[in-house]
């Protein structure tokens, strides 16, 4: 049987066989046949809109592999740092090279004084920290005017090492301005997740201590949220770094799309969402709420896995020993309740939602401290390694620019009418 499909067009009698390679079919192919007729996929559902050798994900067996190391083994025996690392190189580093890396990250932790003080500062203090991490990171593209040059290796990694160092920077920083809180600098002594805790929580002591395990729990949501594919925030990087625009102006793109409650704004929406449901009383008549088409059921559903996700079985076993030094979230018995219950639906299982990465992540954040507004910022500082491991893949196969076509179904054409002459339209 040949690996191959075959279209004919009934109109000519005409006919192509396209190839099935690594699991796709070449669109150019089909378009020779097809001159002028395009494939109507919004949302790309089924669009492969790019070759990447970054992560591999099948939904249906819910797999997850970053350069094919299972997620379940990285998030045991990695680090975030040594994940970031992979998802740029494309292997584990060795004791020598992830020195360097730890090195390069750490010394580019700090911020220029302006950004801090103009850009952050100047922010209203209920601003969202989403959005004064959006706006900075395309700020921080005027401060590095040699980020233009995507095609200078040299260039191109000093602003890798500048976009990963800093997340934890303006992230920290964005929820201090809004609490009022004095600016900590990094602490170039710490670890990354635990230099960002400290930036986050440090008060009037010398050094900051964090738990080690929430140092941990929260190191490894990193490298659970670290890359996922061709998601929303990636693709709206690989977007605009396809007209070769600068690393910092992709990356806030890619966090502006990351910012939607259908994306990365989802844990946000899980924890507003129990908040309102309140009790175990008003579970099942949420439940029925949502199946009647009022709202979804927050941090359910996902568009490839249809079975489960493996990250958030790995967050569920996580969120366990949070709770064990934090106290339990108040939140988490509604949670396992409205669980159990759509578990058993038929309007879950049978539309496969099951509970995503966002489910009981939101309830770990809050445990640890961090209110709602930074949920989504904690998703950003670790899938910049991602975004970025996109961009570079995007430059080195030279892809060309990003350029959809449309199906046009608005008027036909039609004659300009003087503004006196014209009737309201209903
Ligand atoms: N609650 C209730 N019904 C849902 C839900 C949900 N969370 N998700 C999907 N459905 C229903 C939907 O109404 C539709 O039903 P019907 O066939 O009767 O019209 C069916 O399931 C298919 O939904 P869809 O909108 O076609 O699915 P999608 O693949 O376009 O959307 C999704 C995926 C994640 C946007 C969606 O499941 C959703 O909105 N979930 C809630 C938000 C959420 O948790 N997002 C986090 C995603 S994981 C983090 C990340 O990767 O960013």
């Amino acid at each position: 049987m040949a690996d191959s499909v075959t279209i004919i067009d009934n109109r000519t009698g005409e006919s192509i066989e396209i190839p099935i390679v690594n699991g796709g079919v070449d669109a150019t192919e089909w378009s020779k046949l097809l001159p002028g007729i395009w494939f109507y996929d919004p949302s790309f559902s089924t669009t492969a809109a790019a070759a990447s050798a970054i992560t591999e994900l099948d939904g249906e067996a819910g797999i997850l592999r970053y350069r094919g190391y299972p997620i379940e083994q990285l998030a045991e025996q990695s680090t975030y740092l040594e994940v970031a690392y992979l998802l740029i190189h494309g292997e584990l580093p060795t004791p020598e090279q992830y020195e360097v890396w730890k090195h390069d990250i750490t010394y580019h932790t700090f911020i220029h004084e302006n950004v801090r003080k103009r850009f952050m500062e100047g922010f209203h203090h209920d601003a969202h920290p989403m959005g004064i991490l959006v706006s900075t990171l395309a700020a921080l593209s005027t401060f590095y005017p040699d980020a233009k040059d995507i095609f200078d290796e040299q260039s191109r990694y000093k602003q890798v090492i500048r976009l990963i160092a800093k997340m934890p920077t303006l992230a920290a920083g964005a929820h201090r301005h809004s609490v009022g809180m004095p600016f900590v600098y990094p602490d170039n002594s710490l670890d990354f997740t635990s230099n960002f805790l400290s930036m986050m929580w440090k008060v009037a002591e010398p050094r900051y201590e964090a738990d080690p395990v929430l140092a941990r729990a929260l190191d490894i949501l990193f490298i659970l949220h670290a890359d996922h594919e061709q998601n929303c925030g990636t693709t709206a990087m690989r977007v605009a770094g396809s007209a070769h625009a600068d690393p910092y102006s992709c990356a806030a793109a890619a966090a502006t799309a990351l910012y939607g409650p259908r994306h990365g704004g989802a844990n946000e929406a899980v924890i507003r969402m129990l908040t309102r449901i309140g009790s175990m009383d008003n579970v099942l008549p949420f439940i029925e709420d949502v199946k009647a088409g009022k709202g979804r059921l927050q941090g359910f559903g996902h568009r490839v896995y249809k079975n489960y996700d493996p990250r958030a079985k790995i967050i569920k076993e996580t969120a366990d020993k949070v709770f064990e030094v934090t106290g339990k979230n108040p939140l988490l018995d509604i949670a396992l309740k409205l669980e159990e219950v759509a578990l058993s639906d038929e309007y879950f299982t049978s539309r496969r939602l099951y509970p995503n990465v966002d489910f009981y992540s939101g309830l770990i954040y809050q445990a640890m401290g961090f209110p709602i507004e930074m949920f989504t910022v904690l998703f950003a500082i670790p899938r910049m390694s991602g975004w970025l491991a996109h961009w570079i893949e995007l430059l080195d196969r030279n892809e060309r620019i990003a350029r959809p076509r449309q199906l046009y179904d608005g008027e036909p054409v039609r004659d300009y009418v003087p503004m006196d002459q014209r009737k309201a339209s209903a």
